[in-house]
């Protein structure tokens, strides 16, 4: 083990989620233990740039940390290192920016910097290391989406979160004989939709890999009433569209700012209560699949993360992330992770699952 007192920087970007906090602790014990010292770059890739915000981390703080929710590092998804915006398209960073960055991080003598985030934010990572960074990526997304790796962390927490508003809409659900409609998270991925739907029992689930038809929507509704089970759980994915219909946002991308989903929930409850007649309400799980602290598989995989970024940076390997590839955790080119989102595929077992219990894609 070297002793060698290097100093490395750990920053987290994008959005948050439950997990951030124990792969700060993991990377700041695994480097004390080779003796370096770790810095925590404050509110994402933006704390690079003058006045840089860096807080020394220290092995004694981190003890609370592994159940903690957020990012004591602060983080954001916008603003002059934003790479994405709209649906999706990459942004090149200015030379001058990434080049800022870099003379800071020399400057403050960091050596690695471990970038914590999801596509977007590996992405400005990727930009950040042809730049001449020397940069580790984590993968972290509640949404799933990432290639590369078979899991992101937060995405356990986050469906574990979904499936507990499930069984609660459950109850309530089958008291009222009301169809209730749950939307949550994932952009345009369906992952937390089809997992959670699936753990907590629902009848239909919507995803965005699936266009739906409100006839077949409704359909299974009907087959439930005729065999005397009088409520139905929805659940909807932000990111879902009934077949030939639009994506339901909260106003168009702006300047930094990708474009905000949320209520096709609403939309969907309505049209089923116009269609059906039923009662129908909806619930939007919204930033609840955020927040809190991480599950016990999302504890232990930020922990083999954060510890395998430090490998990684010992080993002088940048420009790559680690990645979960069962049951080992390993290592890619970031450029593998990123560029292009990774959806539920239709001929994989989560789909096949669902159909073969009978629960309606909407399809
Ligand atoms: O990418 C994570 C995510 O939670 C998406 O599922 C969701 O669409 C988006 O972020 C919400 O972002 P914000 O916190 O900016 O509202």
């Amino acid at each position: 083990m070297d002793h060698d007192q290097r100093r490395i920087g750990i920053l987290t970007g994008g959005g948050d989620c439950p997990g951030l906090n124990a792969v700060i602790r993991a990377v700041v014990k695994a480097a004390t233990k080779r003796g370096w010292h770790t810095f925590g770059v404050l509110g994402g890739f933006e704390g690079l740039l003058e006045p840089v915000r860096l807080r020394r981390l220290d092995y004694q703080e981190m003890g609370a940390l592994l159940t903690q929710g957020g990012t004591i590092l602060g983080t954001s998804n916008r603003g002059r290192f934003a790479a994405k915006t709209g649906r999706g398209e990459v942004h090149r960073i200015p030379d001058e920016i990434l080049d800022e960055a870099k003379r800071n991080l020399a400057k403050e003598g960091l050596s690695a910097l471990v970038c914590v985030g999801g596509d977007g934010s590996l992405t400005i990572a990727q930009q950040l290391f042809e730049a001449g960074v020397p940069v580790v990526g984590v993968p972290k997304t509640i949404d799933n989406d990432l290639e590369a790796t078979v899991m992101t962390f937060g995405f356990d927490s986050a469906v574990e979160c979904a499936t507990h508003a499930l069984d609660r809409l459950h109850t309530t659900a089958e008291s009222h004989s009301r169809v209730m409609v749950l939307e949550v998270m994932g952009r345009s991925a369906g992952w937390i939709a089809i997992s959670a739907g699936i753990s907590g029992g629902g009848d239909v689930i919507l995803i965005p890999e699936i266009p739906f038809r409100y006839e077949q929507v409704c359909a299974k509704i009907a087959e439930r009433e005729k065999s005397g089970r009088h409520f139905t759980l929805v659940v909807v994915a932000e990111g879902a569209q009934p077949l030939g219909g639009d994506l339901v946002t909260q106003g168009p991308a702006a300047g930094d700012r990708e474009v905000r989903l949320g209520g096709v929930g609403a939309a969907v409850a309505s049209e089923i209560e116009r269609r059906t007649g039923k009662e129908v309400r909806v619930c939007v799980l919204g930033h609840l699949q955020r927040g809190g602290g991480p599950t016990s598989f999302d504890r232990l995989l930020c922990t083999r993360f954060g510890v395998m970024a430090v490998e990684l940076a010992a080993e002088g390997k940048f420009g790559h992330m680690v990645t979960l590839r069962p049951p080992v955790t390993q290592a890619v080119k970031i450029t593998e992770a990123i560029g292009r989102i990774r959806r539920v595929p239709l001929d994989g077992d989560l789909v096949r699952t669902a159909r073969a219990l009978g629960i309606s894609l909407g399809d």
